[in-house]
């Protein structure tokens, strides 16, 4: 073991990191160190949302928690998903919001980005060819990810498909 005092200054500063990870380790690694815990809730008779779900499971960096909600327009307002920006199933990950068919790779860019006063993540509607939304004949509308903000402003997250 190297004592810190015989470090040059690129030395303490890796001891420090190693140090943090370190303090980090036993909670991430209490289960699946890189996978969130995803909670959605839908209606029971939609199946997209399972769709979504599976997709979401089999990107291997979320645990998938499915929850039939008797009132999702009710668990939309407390969670705060503004109305124009709804879709069918509503998912809370790392106290986020993921509103209908949002791409995998956008929730976690958005878990590794974290922006400032952003409350979660939309794509309003059910577009086809949306993550759970696929057709059988590889058909798509471009659709747009949205990151909203408590007070309700939104901007552009990410778009998809053919523009
Ligand atoms: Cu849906
Ligand atoms: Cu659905």
């Amino acid at each position: 073991m190297v004592r810190p005092i015989q470090l040059d200054r690129r030395g303490v500063v890796r001891a420090s990191a190693g140090a943090l990870a370190m303090a980090l380790a036993p909670a991430a690694c209490a289960r699946d160190a890189h996978a969130f815990d995803l909670r959605i809730g839908r209606d029971a008779g939609c199946s997209c949302c399972h769709a979504w779900s599976e997709l979401m499971r089999q990107s291997g960096r979320f645990r998938v928690a499915l929850i039939d909600e008797p009132d999702m327009a009710a668990l939309k307002r407390r969670v705060g998903v503004p109305a124009d920006l709804a879709s069918c199933h509503t998912g809370v990950v790392e106290g986020y919001v993921v509103e209908g068919h949002v791409p995998a790779e956008d929730v976690l860019r958005l878990l590794s980005q974290r922006p400032a006063r952003v409350r979660g993540l939309a794509v309003p509607g059910m577009p086809l060819g949306s993550p759970g939304m696929e057709q059988p004949d590889g058909a798509g509308d471009p659709y747009t990810v949205y990151a909203f903000e408590t007070d309700g402003a939104r901007s552009v997250f990410a778009r998809h498909g053919a523009a």
